[in-house]
């Protein structure tokens, strides 16, 4: 059987580049679909870190001058990917965050750089390569949200396109006389194209005009059509909720697999977790924590924002201290939210310990070795650490929102005598409350078989990518 051929458009693609789940989603999800049929081809920016992987690589077009400067599309495969490397160095060729300088801001012309993408993106999926026609785009977030805008003002045979959000807080909004910069026509910038408040929208391009538009979970594809958490967009996403599908992300379980992980000092699987005490020591050690092997041992890996909660977390910390436990953190983002973690660690020698920064190492070490992973997010349209949590034995404590109450079953009295509970979730998201689950964690933790229960009940949930893409296989399908 012919294989059908999709084009995914992304601004991070693990193990490349990667500033969060985007990446991790981006970079599984073509292994997942070729299983089910459909070859995808990844559409990236040319940062230093990806050209560098990105090796050996065909120059298959070049384009003379896109956005101030000479680009190149490159052909490459690199791990496991099949890659479309746009080489614009003029536009990418900066090391670090692909979205923000050394002092943290966005670039400034972060509108031409996600332009390019998208332009490119559309050329490709109208026959731009002679061999390549796929039926499909898929495209990623803002940044890639003006190829269906493009699309439109393009000649030839158009492939549909599929819009995924991951996330609705970040925008791309830009102001509206860079219209022409971006070659698009005047009559692209009207409330049922790319206009949002008189900007330019590359979100709302790809909300208004994608064929079809999905999210990262069923709850969060209901959250964001109401206005609590719509972002603005909740009257929009009502407007096509016919269109709209909630698909669950999944993880790589060849990255994450507790009983292969070359980053755990010990493999362990769910005949094997007293192992696990080993990768708590080699935590505690690590992090500077008391080797206190049933000092109960919370962690978090998390961007450091508003998002996350982890202000929360802070007010918390006299709760979870006073229960004798301990806390791991690994994260970024928010300098006042960095500072307040190194001080609380500071403060509480062997109790708290943070590493401020980014360390896919670590943060394997931390699902391997912690008791419970705190997750306290106000909104979270997936979440990919708790899946992670539940594949490592390691209990997932989390807000009840989004893609974590779609994965993690609550220890309800019910639950737990059922025998089917996985977690522990709170709502509403607030300070008392995360107090509260704390405490409740610590307190079942203490019974050393109900805690067990609960980490074989994780381990044996289906975190991996093969129900999603299924998912996905379909919704291409429908649009075929
Ligand atoms: P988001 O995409 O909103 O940041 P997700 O839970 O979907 O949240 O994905 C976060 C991904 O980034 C996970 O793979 C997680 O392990 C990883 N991650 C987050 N912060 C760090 C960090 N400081 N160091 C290493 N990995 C991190
Ligand atoms: C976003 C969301 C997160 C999701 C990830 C991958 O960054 O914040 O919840 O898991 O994208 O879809």
């Amino acid at each position: 059987m012919k294989r059908s051929t999709v084009l995914s458009i992304a601004s991070e693609v693990y193990p490349l580049i990667k500033t969060g789940g985007l990446a991790d989603v981006a970079g599984a999800l073509p292994g997942a679909l070729a299983k089910e049929g459909f070859a995808v081809r990844t559409l990236v920016p040319g940062y230093p870190a990806v050209t560098a992987a990105a090796k050996p690589a065909e120059v298959l077009h070049v384009f003379d001058d896109l956005f101030g400067g000479q680009a190149r599309l490159v052909a490459a495969r690199a791990k496991n990917l099949d890659l479309f490397v746009l080489d614009a160095p003029h536009l990418y060729g900066r090391p670090g965050n692909p979205y923000l300088n050394a002092e943290g801001n966005d670039w400034p012309d972060n509108a031409l750089r996600f332009a390019a993408l998208g332009q490119v993106g559309a050329e490709l999926g109208r026959g731009l390569l002679p061999s390549f026609h796929p039926s499909v785009l898929h495209c990623h977030d803002w940044q890639a949200g003006l190829v269906p805008a493009y699309l439109a003002h393009m000649e030839g045979r158009s492939p549909r396109t599929v819009f995924t959000v991951h996330n609705l807080a970040f925008q791309g909004n830009f102001p509206a006389r860079l219209l022409t910069r971006l070659g698009l026509p005047a009559s692209a910038l009207t409330v049922d194209g790319i206009e949002y408040h008189g900007q330019i929208g590359y979100l709302k391009a790809g909300l208004r005009l994608a064929d079809r538009i999905t999210t990262v979970s069923p709850t969060y594809a209901a959250e964001i059509c109401t206005g609590e958490f719509g972002m603005g967009f909740d009257g929009l996403l009502r407007g096509r909720a016919d269109v709209l599908r909630g698909i669950l992300n999944g993880i790589d379980t060849s990255v994450w697999n507790p009983a292969t992980d070359s980053l755990l000092p010990a493999r362990y699987d769910a005949a094997s977790l007293d192992a696990r005490s080993g990768n708590k020591a080699a935590l505690q050690v690590r992090l500077g924590l008391a080797e206190e092997p049933r000092a109960p041992l919370f962690g978090v890996i998390s961007r450091l924002g508003w998002q996350k909660g982890l202000d929360l977390l802070l007010a918390a910390l006299p709760v979870l201290l006073e229960g004798g436990a301990q806390l791991a953190l690994l994260g970024a983002g928010d300098p006042e939210l960095e500072e307040a973690f190194r001080r609380a660690a500071a403060e509480h020698p062997g109790r708290i310990g943070c590493m401020i920064g980014f360390d896919e190492a670590l943060a394997h070490l931390i699902q391997g070795g912690c008791d419970a992973l705190l997750v306290p997010s106000r909104f979270e349209p997936c979440g990919l650490t708790q899946l992670c949590a539940l594949r490592y034995g390691a209990i997932p404590v989390a807000a009840r929102v989004g893609g974590l109450a779609d994965t993690i079953i609550d220890a309800s009295p019910v639950a737990l005598s059922g025998g089917v509970a996985t977690g522990l979730l709170f709502s509403p998201v607030n300070e008392a409350l995360l107090e509260a689950s704390i405490r409740r964690a610590v307190s079942l933790y203490q019974d050393q078989a109900v805690w067990r229960q609960l980490q074989l009940n994780g381990m044996a949930t289906d975190v991996s990518w093969r129900g999603p893409a299924q998912a996905y296989a379909a919704l291409y399908r429908e649009l075929l």
